[in-house]
């Protein structure tokens, strides 16, 4: 540690909290993009030549073309626990280590899948649209009605940490839980009561459906014009993960044809642009990716991404890599 001396040069490819930039500062030559926008694409592939380390946000496309300008990278850390904006392959070839952010933003993801889930469950988002419009004039039996959590059928696609952190949660809502996963987990099953069932019977069955898959080619529009048409037309869709996890044109259709009851969701397809047609339906919750988005959490991932850059340049493995160089 001592001897690198600044000797080291990051590029850190928009602002991230604080004590993440303190800890790099500490050692190494840093420079951070000054402004919080996604950079043109030429600006990154001149900023990472001549860099030791890239510490980039999933906004940022790392694809071999960016991986080839930065020849002297040792390693790309991730912001995020999802590393699908990564050419890892193009990475590993280059042994340049890749990292990620995982385990400490677990929690709030799960609660932000909660979020939504109440959200549009219970119409929040439509009733406090409501009373400040001024249409509320006196307590109605049939005003603004939505339906119960508690007691439900929840069912969740991928139980890694946050899908399994979805499920802890439903305990405390007398849930039944019902999960779809390539591998079964004993575990959750002993913690949560959460029976391993078949994608298909878990979409027909469920009240809610909240995904918390990676984005691979397999898991690419898992949820189709076929899915959403098993779901029933009382069920609610929540998605945390990545958007194109989702055929969002297939679900702007299901939603105006009450083909589900609605949809809280926080990813999309095309980030950061939203499908038109989500915007005028009155049964969806939208939130432009904020999921992982607290105070604690956001510092926790910054320290992260850190620790990681200076385990590369110090010759170790990185704590968090997803990669073996
Ligand atoms: C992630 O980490 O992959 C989230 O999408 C952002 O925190």
């Amino acid at each position: 540690m001592k001897d690198r001396q600044k000797k080291y040069r990051v590029y850190v490819s928009r602002p991230i909290p604080e004590p993440g930039l303190e800890l790099l500062r500490a050692s190494c030559d840093v420079e951070v993009k000054p402004t919080d926008e996604i950079g043109p694409r030429e600006e990154l592939l001149e900023k990472v030549k001549g860099r030791d380390a890239l510490l980039c946000l999933l906004t940022e496309t790392i694809d071999k073309e960016i991986i080839e300008a930065g020849s002297d990278l040792k390693i790309i850390a991730n912001y995020a626990v999802g590393f699908n904006n990564v050419d890892v392959e193009s990475a590993t070839k280059r042994c340049i280590w890749v990292s990620n952010t995982p385990g400490v933003l677990t929690d709030t993801t799960a609660d932000m899948a909660w979020a939504l889930m109440f959200a549009v469950g219970r119409r929040i988002v439509e009733a406090d649209k409501f009373l400040r419009a001024g249409k509320y004039h006196g307590w109605s039996a049939t005003m603004l009605l939505g339906g119960d959590i508690f007691g439900k059928t929840l069912g969740i696609i991928g139980v890694g940490r946050i899908g399994a952190a979805v499920a802890r949660r439903a305990i405390g809502f007398n849930m039944r839980v019902l999960y779809a996963d390539v591998r079964a987990n004993k575990e959750l099953e002993r913690q949560t009561g959460a029976e391993h069932v078949d994608m298909d019977l878990l979409l027909r069955e469920s009240d809610f459906v909240s995904i918390h898959v990676p984005l691979m080619p397999e898991t690419t529009h898992l949820i189709s014009v076929r899915s959403l048409g098993m779901m029933k037309p009382t069920a609610y869709l929540i998605n945390t993960s990545r958007g194109p996890v989702v055929n969002e044109a297939a679900l702007v259709e299901a939603l105006r044809d009450n083909v589900i009851a609605g949809a809280g969701l926080d990813v999309f397809e095309n980030e950061p642009e939203v499908n038109p047609g989500l915007l005028d339906l009155d049964n969806v919750v939208i939130t432009p990716h904020v999921a992982s988005g607290s105070v604690e959490t956001r510092t926790k991932m910054a320290i992260m991404a850190a620790e990681n850059i200076l385990a590369a340049l110090d010759g170790k493995t990185p704590p968090n890599a997803v990669n073996r160089v």
